[in-house]
C-alpha cells in the first residue's frame, strides 16, 4: 500500500459526543506537535445547521473541555482553527447532499482525502454511496467506519457490501480504538520484540489466559443504543476479541496491515464454537442492579433504562482456540458495567512446577503470571517465587514477589495519547496495520451470533448482580469448576 498523507480530513458526525472528546483534541494534539500534514484542511459534516465560525467556535470549547491545560496554547488553537471547516448535510436532504459534495471538491486537492464516518452504522452505506455518486470516492481517497458494523453478521455483511461498492478493502479502516492504545500495542512490542516469552507462549507452558476489560461506568446516556447492543455486542465482539487476537496469533512476517490481519483472523477462524449445547457450561451473563461504585450509590440498569430488559451488561465466557499452539489452553475472557474497579488486563498463568521440592505444607508453590495490565495505568508484571527470608527450620519458605515494570513511571517524560491519535496519524498517512479487515470482523460476528442464538433457544437470561461488584457468583463458578480462579 502506497502511503500519502491526506490533505482534506472530513468528519461526519462531528458535532458527537466521541467527535468533542475524542476526535477534535486528538486533531489538535497531532497538529501542536507538527504532524499533520502541511496546508490539511479539516471538514466537519452534521445535521447541525453551524457555519464555518459556529464550528470553530465549538472545535474551540471542546480542546477547552478536553485537553489538558497544560498542553493547550492560543497559537496552537488558532493553527487548528485555521484549518477547519463545517457543511451541514442530512442524508434524507439530497440538495444538502450536492451542497457537501460541492464543498469536498472545492477543499481537495490533488492529495487524498480521508472521510471518518462517526454517526449510526445504518448510515455508512448510503453516506459512502452519496459520496460515490458525486464522484468524491475514487483513488486517493478513504473511509474509517467506527465500531460497531452491524449488530451481527447479517448486518454487517449488508454494511460491508454497501461499503465495498464504492471503497475498495484496502481503502476502508475499521477503527477498534482499543488497537489505538499504547498498551495494545505494547503487547506486540513485548510478544514480539523480545525473545524469551516465545518457547513458552503455548499450550506447553501455560495453562490459562485471562483478558478482563472491566468499566466502573454505567450505560451513561447511551441506554437506546446499549440495550440494543449489551455487554457481547458493545465489547466483546471488537475489543476483546481483538486482544484475544493479538495474544494468540502467530509471530506475523512484519509489522504491516496484511501481514498482523492474516495471523488475526486464524486466530479467529480457530475459535471453537459455543452454541445452544453449551452456552450454559461456558458462558455466564449479568445485569448490574443498584448499588455502589467508589462508596457512591448508583442506579441498577433498569432503573437507568427505564424500561424492563434482558439486556447483558456483564459477560463471561470459556473461550478455546483450536490449533496447535493453544490446545486444551482455556481462553476467559470477561467485561462488565459497574464493576468495582476500571481494569483492562491481560493475565498468562504458567503451568505450575513438575515436582516440589520444597515442603510448603498447606500453602503450594503459586505458578508463575505475566500480567499485562492495559488500564488505567500500563504496567507489566511477572510473577514469581521467591524465598521469603529468615532461617527455616522445616526447609525454605516460598512467597510469590512481582518483578514489576511500570510504563508511567518508565516513561514519565512522554505524554499519553489518546487512541484516536494514532489511529488519526495513520488513517492519513495510509496505514491499516491498526484497523481491522472485513473478514476479521465477520469471523468475530459468526461467533458472537452463535453464542447469542444459544442464549435464546437455551433460554438464559443475565443474573442480577449489584453495581460495584465483579458480576453473578456463577462468573466464579465458570473458572472454579476447571480447576482455575480469576487472578484479580
Ligand atoms: C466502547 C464501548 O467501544 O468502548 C463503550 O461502546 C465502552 O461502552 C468503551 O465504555 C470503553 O473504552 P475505553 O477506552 O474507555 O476502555
Amino acid at each position: 500500500m502506497t502511503r500519502q498523507p491526506a490533505s482534506l480530513f472530513t468528519i461526519f458526525g462531528a458535532t458527537g459526543d466521541l467527535s468533542q472528546r475524542m476526535l477534535l483534541p486528538s486533531l489538535y494534539s497531532l497538529d501542536r506537535e507538527g504532524l499533520l500534514p502541511e496546508g490539511m484542511r479539516i471538514l466537519g459534516t452534521a445535521r447541525s445547521e453551524h457555519d464555518d465560525a459556529g464550528f470553530r467556535q465549538f472545535v474551540a470549547d471542546a480542546i477547552e473541555r478536553f485537553v489538558p491545560d497544560g498542553e493547550r496554547s492560543e497559537d496552537c488553537m488558532a493553527r487548528l482553527l485555521a484549518r477547519v471547516h463545517y457543511q451541514p448535510a442530512s442524508l434524507d436532504d439530497g440538495t444538502s447532499l450536492d451542497a457537501l459534495g460541492e464543498r469536498l471538491h472545492a477543499l481537495r486537492d490533488e492529495r487524498d482525502t480521508v472521510y471518518h464516518l462517526s454517526t449510526a452504522p445504518r448510515f455508512y452505506a448510503p453516506t459512502c454511496a452519496a459520496l460515490g455518486e458525486r464522484g468524491l470516492a475514487g483513488p486517493g481517497t478513504r473511509v474509517m467506519l467506527e465500531k460497531p458494523i452491524g449488530r451481527d453478521l447479517a448486518s454487517a455483511v449488508a454494511i460491508n457490501d454497501g461499503v465495498g461498492r464504492v471503497f475498495d478493502e484496502e481503502r476502508i479502516f475499521r477503527v477498534d480504538h482499543y488497537l489505538g492504545k499504547e498498551g495494545v500495542q505494547n503487547l506486540l512490542a513485548l510478544r514480539f520484540g523480545n525473545a524469551m516469552f516465545e518457547p513458552l507462549w503455548n499450550t506447553r507452558h501455560i495453562e490459562q489466559v485471562q483478558i478482563t476489560v472491566a468499566e466502573t461506568v454505567g450505560v451513561e446516556g447511551r441506554g437506546d443504543y446499549y440495550d440494543e447492543s449489551g455487554a457481547m455486542r458493545d465489547m466483546v465482539q471488537n475489543h476483546l476479541l481483538q486482544l484475544l487476537c493479538l495474544v494468540a496469533m502467530e509471530p506475523p512476517t512484519h509489522f504491516e496491515p496484511t501481514a498482523v490481519r492474516n495471523e488475526k483472523i486464524k486466530v479467529l477462524r480457530s475459535l471453537r464454537a459455543i452454541g445452544r449445547d453449551d452456552v450454559a457450561q461456558h458462558t455466564v451473563t449479568g445485569q448490574y442492579t443498584a448499588g455502589a461504585v467508589a462508596g457512591k450509590a448508583v442506579p441498577g440498569y433498569l432503573e437507568e433504562l427505564g424500561r424492563a430488559s434482558t439486556t447483558e451488561t456483564f459477560v463471561a465466557l470459556r473461550a478455546h482456540i483450536d490449533n496447535w499452539r493453544w490446545r486444551g489452553v482455556p481462553f476467559y475472557l470477561r467485561t462488565g458495567k459497574r464493576m468495582p474497579q476500571r481494569r483492562t488486563e491481560i493475565v498468562l498463568q504458567f503451568r505450575s512446577v513438575p515436582h516440589s521440592i520444597f515442603d510448603t505444607g498447606a500453602s503450594p508453590l503459586a505458578p508463575n503470571a505475566l500480567v499485562i495490565r492495559l488500564q488505567p495505568e500500563e504496567h507489566i508484571e511477572l510473577r514469581l517465587m521467591n524465598k521469603t527470608p529468615g532461617l527455616d527450620r522445616h526447609g525454605l519458605q516460598l512467597t510469590q514477589v512481582a518483578l514489576d515494570m511500570d510504563m508511567q513511571e518508565e516513561f514519565a517524560a512522554h505524554r499519553r495519547r489518546l487512541a484516536y491519535e494514532r489511529l488519526y496519524l495513520d488513517a492519513i498517512e495510509n496505514n491499516g496495520t491498526l484497523f481491522v479487515r472485513r473478514d476479521e470482523t465477520e469471523a468475530a460476528w459468526q461467533w458472537v451470533d452463535a453464542i447469542q442464538d444459544g442464549w435464546r433457544r437455551a433460554g438464559l437470561v443475565p443474573k442480577p448482580y449489584p453495581a460495584g461488584t465483579a458480576g453473578p457468583a456463577s462468573a466464579h463458578t465458570l473458572t472454579e469448576k476447571h480447576g482455575h480462579a480469576w487472578l484479580d
